[in-house]
């Protein structure tokens, strides 16, 4: 259907988002603004106690500082009730008043068929719940038992029977009025060739499948004869089951996940129920299908670094590869995936019944990140004793960096490789064995609480340490910072969303170190400003009244929460890439003193590249002025009082020179 120019905008004018967005929210009533339509609440769309959802009713747009969730009315009503496009307008345009152009009939049928076949779903749930209690069902009790399913599991699994009949399913629900089409069309009966129709599951264990509402969309089958056919029979693609884009047990996950608990992605069905029972309840898994991209998209907004838990075999390995290759062009500041092998031949369901949960437990946490799987992939079980095959390595390495679309998730990627390939090659060694693949090596680096979004690029050694606190560029850097540090002062809000790149980020500038740990240990303060002024009023003056931070609108108090952020996040990155690129060239004038090293030229065009997106910032953005101020007319007295202010200040004592 198409809609007539201006339609959306006069539906958009004519809902107020609050209202929409306040049937699924509790709006935090102190941090909200009514008069001025700025409404804050905990995020519909990731579980949290904190309020990091924002509306902004004068824009007609949201953002959650948590999850990036963002859009207008429609986007709201699309992703909160899980409706296609049309379908959120149609519902929309009802409630505004407005006629829908020459309805579409066909989309109107498509969302009650889907509705139809929903219910024919939910009837078949309780229909196989009631199986398993009947005297037929006696085996499959048995069986359940036998893999340690209590009662109370059962009932929260909603697991059921399918009896072995052909058509038992098929009458009950032709009795309750629904149509052999619809029943055939739900994928819980199939169509034979002689066109009679049949209970496509039979003599299996049931597992329900509910989407992220909860609505009942298909279902996984698991044979009690061990030389069935399959395995697992899961229900086939209907227009209410889409397997890419739904995984097993994922509406209970969230809410787990948003309680605090790591989001791990397991192979199969019993793995979640086993692994949910043994407490680790944020446990999901696709749908009898590989890892799709959509799924990746879906584990990313429940949690920042999903866990996939895999089996320690070959198999297991090439999944997780697969996966790999799937994330690493979607890779996005702060979202990562960690890999957990299982010891050979077990998944987690044999792992917990055999050795509990603190087994388990022990898995999880010596989960590895992701690059080092890429690592592994590139080099176990291959020697790199010459300098050809040195540049074959670093050619596929290349290729695979070059798969990571964001610039500055490449950078580190890349700084953590050049250290596994130090570490391999090292600096004197001239060669060694075969490499090794999946060598714990300690903890990875260190992990703040909201994930990783800007992690250090190298653990530096004390003397570069010492070289870059004296490097030229020390005045650039200490802008930036100030820049940084009153970015969080007027937006604290931005500030848990960078909380781990600013606890180990080093701040050289005067005064820069104090502020930074007062704004992080102050951040929940209810006035963080006036906190910092009773405790550190020079530091923090300084920080605001910065020639830069003044004429750097998108940190001013007012502005844009979306805009503050976008800046901080450049203003953050650009310091790191600065400094990353004056380590890299320490680096190579190291090499250059020793021996020759092909990694060389690539590592520095791969620093000065970042440095290059760096400091051109992304064209969309104002923040360029943050760092590349032309042409902006300055106040002469307010700069000159700024720079006196600053000047005057002896930061080392925390007060004012004289
Ligand atoms: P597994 O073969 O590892 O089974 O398949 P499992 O989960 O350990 O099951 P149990 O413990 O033997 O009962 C893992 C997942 O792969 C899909 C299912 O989703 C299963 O949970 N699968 C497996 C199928 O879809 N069909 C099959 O025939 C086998
Ligand atoms: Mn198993």
């Amino acid at each position: 259907m198409s809609l007539p120019p201006g339609f959306l905008d006069e539906l958009r004018t004519r809902v107020t988002l609050s209202q929409i967005v306040g049937r699924k929210v509790t709006w935090d009533m102190r941090k909200s603004n009514m008069a001025k339509g700025d409404w804050w609440a905990p995020c519909p769309f990731h579980q949290e106690k904190s309020a990091s959802f924002h509306v902004d009713d004068r824009k007609g747009f949201y953002y959650c500082f948590g999850c990036h969730a963002k859009g207008d009315v429609l986007t709201f009503v699309k992703e909160a009730e899980n409706l296609p496009f049309m379908e959120a307008v149609e519902s929309l345009a009802r409630e505004a008043g407005m006629t829908m152009p020459a309805r579409d009939p066909k989309a109107a049928e498509r969302a009650d068929h889907r509705t139809q076949l929903a219910q024919v779903m939910e009837e078949a749930v309780k229909w196989f719940r009631l199986q398993l209690k009947t005297s037929a069902a006696a085996e499959a009790r048995a069986y359940i038992a036998k893999r340690s399913l209590s009662e109370a599991a059962q009932d929260r699994w909603e697991i059921g029977f399918a009896p072995d009949q052909r058509q038992a399913l098929f009458q009950s629900l032709q009795q309750k009025g629904h149509s052999a089409d619809l029943i055939v069309e739900s994928g819980l009966c199939a169509k034979a060739d002689d066109g009679s129709i049949y209970d496509r599951f039979r003599g299996r264990i049931i597992f329900p499948i509910r989407d992220g509402r909860g609505r009942a969309i298909s279902l996984g089958g698991r044979a009690m004869d061990p030389n069935a056919r399959a395995k697992y029979l899961n229900g086939p693609e209907t227009p209410l089951f889409d397997k890419g884009r739904n995984l097993f047990n994922q509406a209970p996950a969230r809410e787990a996940a948003g309680k605090g608990l790591p989001l791990i992605v397991a192979e199969g069905y019993m793995d979640v129920i086993a692994l949910s029972e043994a407490g680790f309840r944020a446990t999901v898994a696709p749908l009898g299908t590989a890892v799709t991209e959509d799924q990746l998209r879906l584990l990313w907004r429940i949690a920042d670094e999903p866990i996939i838990a895999l089996d320690g075999d070959a198999a297991g390995i090439r999944a997780a590869l697969r996966v790999v290759d799937l994330a690493l062009p979607l890779l996005e500041a702060g979202k990562g995936l960690r890999f957990a092998v299982l010891p050979a031949g077990l998944d987690p369901d044999d792992l917990i019944k055999q050795q509990g949960a603190p087994a388990m437990q022990k898995v999880l946490d010596d989960a590895q990140p992701m690059v080092r799987l890429l690592w592994q992939r590139e080099t176990e079980g291959r020697d790199f004793d010459s300098p050809e095959r040195k540049a074959a390595l670093d050619k596929s390495l290349r290729a695979a960096l070059a798969r990571i679309a964001d610039p500055f998730i490449r950078d580190h990627y890349a700084a953590e490789i050049k250290d596994l390939r130090a570490d391999l090659f090292g600096r004197n060694r001239r060669s060694q064995g075969p490499a090794q693949g999946f060598q714990p090596r300690g903890p990875f680096v260190p992990r703040g609480r909201f994930g990783a979004p800007f992690q250090p690029i190298a653990p530096l050694s004390s003397t570069k340490q010492s070289l870059l606190a004296t490097a030229p560029d020390t005045a650039q850097d200490s802008l930036r910072e100030a820049v940084i540090l009153a970015g969080c002062i007027n937006h604290p809000h931005l500030i848990p969303r960078f909380e781990s790149a600013l606890e180990r980020l080093e701040f050289h500038g005067p005064g820069h170190d104090v502020l930074r740990n007062l704004i992080l240990y102050h951040q929940t303060a209810p006035d963080l400003l006036a906190t910092l002024m009773a405790e550190a009023p020079l530091p923090t003056e300084a920080a605001l009244l910065h020639p830069h931070v003044r004429i750097t609108q998108a940190l001013s108090p007012k502005a844009d929460p979306v805009q503050a952020e976008g800046c901080l996040a450049e203003a953050l990155a650009r310091l790191q890439a600065d400094r990353a690129h004056r380590l890299e060239i320490l680096d190579a004038e190291d090499d250059l003193g020793g021996v020759a090293d092909e990694g060389l030229t690539w590592r520095l065009s791969k620093a000065a590249e970042a440095r290059h997106t760096a400091a051109r910032g992304p064209q969309d953005t104002k923040g360029d002025s943050v760092l590349a101020p032309n042409g902006v007319e300055l106040d002469r007295d307010e700069l000159d009082r700024a720079r006196k202010l600053h000047d005057s200040i002896d930061f080392t004592r925390g007060g004012r020179k004289h």
